[in-house]
């Protein structure tokens, strides 16, 4: 029997969920993998969260240093979130010889780089499957089961707390700050959940998946992003009535031109099997040149199923001695051979506000005639009380650019037309 030692920085959710899963399953853990994983210390200011989860206070280290200095403690798991202090006991602990398993996106995301390097200089495992979609195992999916492909495009739901609230706002019912409120209580939200809404959880994940899978490093500061907090239930509906459903979408292309990577709200059919990945579940949908589509799909967030995907690192850590790293060189900012593509295309949703008179409806078709962007469905509802008229279109697929310049124009005859919201809509 192989024993392991155990340490965890951060008993939160996560930190919670880890502990129970390895605490229930101890046995398990011995009979089918041959190894008794302890728990042999863990960091954690509130010492009462350790004591209510069963942890003997022998086991509750005053500094980083304690645990560094433990010999029966093997691998360290950081679920603290955040960068500091997370980053400097990641070092630490790796540059005493202790393998690492993080739930950290900002931290991997924004440092893996230099993480790796401590890794590799140690010899010790650096493992990251929770940092991105909770438990579903995408990591271990791209950097090993995938890997007889060249990925051409990832499109993905890969924040929890964004599509839950994207579900309620859809089913009707509760307000955007009540089903945030729900989003933290049940442990989805980040601390601060504008990382949440504003996409940037979101994008460090996608940085961090869309390195792996298009082989070179993808820094976040290279994702275009937009978050939720501009949604309006009208758009949501207007949506459904064409066939679409709206999702914080994680987009990555790899294409001949170069690497697309976008984080924002999006249309998407209702028929895509996205479309039906609601609450806070998460799914990522993958294009490979060989396997075609591939759909893996689970809870993104939450105690056991980050914990899941935590416990599942510790065992294959402990059970492998050729630790692996990145398929790809991981520098701090991209290879310069590296291109990205800034001007995408897409088709939009816009919903013009225009006043009821004649010849709106043609200004608004002749700024579209004139950029060549070619309209796919329309609505023209009713006369508002306030006398105007809500226009909704939605296009064939153009260019950013070219979409912002109708917009543009189209404001400048703000007095008869307003784009009052452009959402882009993936075919
Ligand atoms: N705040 C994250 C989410 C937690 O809502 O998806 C999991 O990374």
């Amino acid at each position: 029997m192989k024993k392991v030692g155990v340490a965890i920085l951060g008993l939160g959710v996560v930190g919670g969920g880890t502990y129970k899963i390895l605490a229930e399953h101890k046995e398990f853990y011995k009979s089918n993998h041959n190894l008794d994983i302890t728990v042999e210390g863990v960091l954690e200011k509130n010492r009462g969260r350790a004591i209510a989860l069963g942890i003997d206070e022998s086991k509750i280290a005053e500094s980083i240093a304690e645990i560094c200095s433990n010999p029966e403690v093997d691998i360290v798991v950081e679920v603290m979130g955040g960068v500091e202090p997370a980053k400097s006991f990641v070092l630490a602990a790796l540059n005493a010889g202790k393998s690492v398993v993080t739930s950290n996106k900002e931290l991997y995301c924004k440092y893996s780089h230099e993480l790796e390097k401590a890794a590799k200089k140690n010899h010790c495992g650096l493992f990251y499957e929770a940092s991105c979609v909770g438990g579903v195992p995408i990591i271990r999916a791209l950097t090993d089961n995938l890997q007889g492909n060249r990925i051409l495009s990832m499109l993905g739901i890969i924040n929890g707390t964004t599509n839950y609230i994207l579900t309620k706002m859809s089913n009707g019912g509760a307000s955007y700050g009540e089903v945030l409120d729900e989003a933290k209580r049940l442990g989805y939200a980040e601390a601060d959940p504008s990382s949440d809404v504003d996409g940037y959880d979101a994008a460090y994940k996608l940085s961090i998946l869309s390195s792996l899978a298009f082989h070179t490093k993808v820094p976040y500061t290279e994702i275009y992003r937009e978050g939720i907090s501009e949604i309006s239930p009208l758009d949501i509906a207007y949506g459904k009535q064409l066939g679409y459903v709206l999702k914080l979408l994680a987009i990555g292309k790899n294409t001949a031109k170069g690497i697309e990577v976008r984080v924002h709200p999006a249309f998407i059919k209702a028929e895509h099997p996205l479309a039906s990945v609601n609450d806070s579940f998460n799914a990522v949908y993958l294009t490979g040149d060989s396997v075609e589509d591939v759909m893996l799909y689970g809870r993104g967030a939450g105690a056991k199923p980050t914990g899941s995907a935590i416990v599942g690192d510790i065992i294959y850590c402990a059970t492998h001695s050729n630790f692996v790293y990145s398929p790809f060189e991981n520098t701090e900012k991209a290879a310069p051979s590296t291109k990205f593509i800034k001007n995408f295309e897409s088709a939009y949703y816009l919903r013009i506000v225009a006043a009821d008179k004649a010849g709106v409806l043609s200004k608004v078709t002749s700024v579209f005639g004139k950029l060549g962007i070619s309209m796919s469905q329309i609505i023209q509802e009713k006369e508002n009380s306030d006398g105007a008229v809500p226009l909704v279109v939605i296009t064939h697929e153009t260019y950013e650019s070219n979409i912002n310049k109708a917009v543009a124009e189209i404001n400048s005859a703000a007095e008869i037309a307003k784009v009052a919201a452009v959402i882009r809509v993936v075919t």
